[in-house]
């Protein structure tokens, strides 16, 4: 199955940068909301996005038009009958992810697979709750999507071979590379990042170095692009609290408890550069 046309649930920094990928790779995208403000909010998100391409001569301005005719939004599910891949890519909460499966698995043709850009959850149960778990996967993108190279895929138990091969062939053509993963809590590359952020904040919280020095001991330490805390604001805080949630209940190990911080910060609102303020204060 070649895959041409992709819906895309969910406008966020995700959803937005899923379909941004989708369309420069020639692909005819359907980005679907709840909220009209939200799709017109990721159009000139990924209008910007790709004039970083444009300034840099990467991209003719040519280019850049005709990658965002190819994204249709709307706010209809209904749109989606056409597609041949769906990506979920809607908040991180199960019942909320489950309940837009249950809704795409209706309109969809009987022979579309179905992904989630799910952090976290589990593959196996979101594929239970569609008619067709065989053709239900993980497709996880890592953060900025335009920029980061990696795509996690990961199999449910019910995930069939040819599934996985479709979807592995689809990565390749948005000019990504592919890993395979087991169904997990947080798979692979997550079990390993989440656990170090959250230990970096332990850190800031008894007091052992600041924020600033935390993060320019990852970066001239390990060579990290950016330290563990501005790398937080970047995911979101509550993003970050939800998958070591999902971690805590899934492995029932205490190695996995969130840092009381972490949990203070998202009660208070300090989710990261979308909310303004994180471990650091953003303008604009
Ligand atoms: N769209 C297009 N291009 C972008 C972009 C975007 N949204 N954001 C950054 N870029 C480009 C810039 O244009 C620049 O390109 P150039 O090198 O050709 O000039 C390049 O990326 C570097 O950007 P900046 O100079 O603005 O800033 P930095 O050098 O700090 O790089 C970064 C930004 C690429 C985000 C870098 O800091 C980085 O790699 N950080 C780590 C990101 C990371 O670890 N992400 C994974 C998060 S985990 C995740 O997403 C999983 C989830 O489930 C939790």
């Amino acid at each position: 199955m070649t895959i041409q046309q992709v819906g895309v649930i969910g406008a966020g920094t995700m959803g937005n940068g899923i379909a941004q990928v989708c369309a420069a790779a020639g692909l005819s995208v359907t980005l679907v909301d709840i909220s009209a403000e939200a799709l017109d909010r990721a159009m000139s998100t990924m209008a910007g996005s790709l004039d970083r391409l444009v300034r840099k001569d990467q991209l003719s301005e040519n280019q850049k038009q005709e990658t965002l005719a190819r994204v249709r939004t709307t706010t209809a599910m209904a749109d989606l009958t056409e597609a041949d891949l769906v990506i979920e890519a809607a908040t991180e909460v199960l019942h909320i992810k489950e309940a837009i499966i249950r809704q795409v698995d209706e309109v969809v043709r009987p022979d579309a697979i179905i992904a989630t850009n799910t952090s976290s959850i589990s593959i196996t149960r979101i594929a239970s709750v569609s008619s067709r778990p065989e053709r239900c996967i993980g497709m996880h993108f890592f953060n900025p999507v335009p920029v980061m190279l990696l795509v996690e895929l990961i199999a449910g138990l019910q995930t069939s071979e040819q599934t996985r091969a479709a979807a592995s062939e689809f990565v390749g053509r948005i000019n990504k590379t592919a890993v395979s993963v087991r169904n997990s809590p947080g798979f692979a590359v997550n079990r390993i990042l989440v656990p170090m952020i959250n230990e970096a904040i332990f850190v800031l919280q008894e007091g052992i170095a600041s924020a600033e020095d935390i993060d320019l001991g990852m970066r001239l330490g390990c060579n990290h692009p950016i330290g563990p805390l501005a790398l937080a604001d970047l995911i979101g805080l509550d993003t970050l609290l939800q998958v070591m949630e999902v971690f805590h209940t899934g492995f029932g190990d205490s190695k996995y408890r969130p840092a009381p911080l972490l949990r203070e910060m998202v009660e208070a609102g300090y989710l990261g550069r979308k909310a303004g303020r994180g471990f650091y204060p953003y303008s604009g």
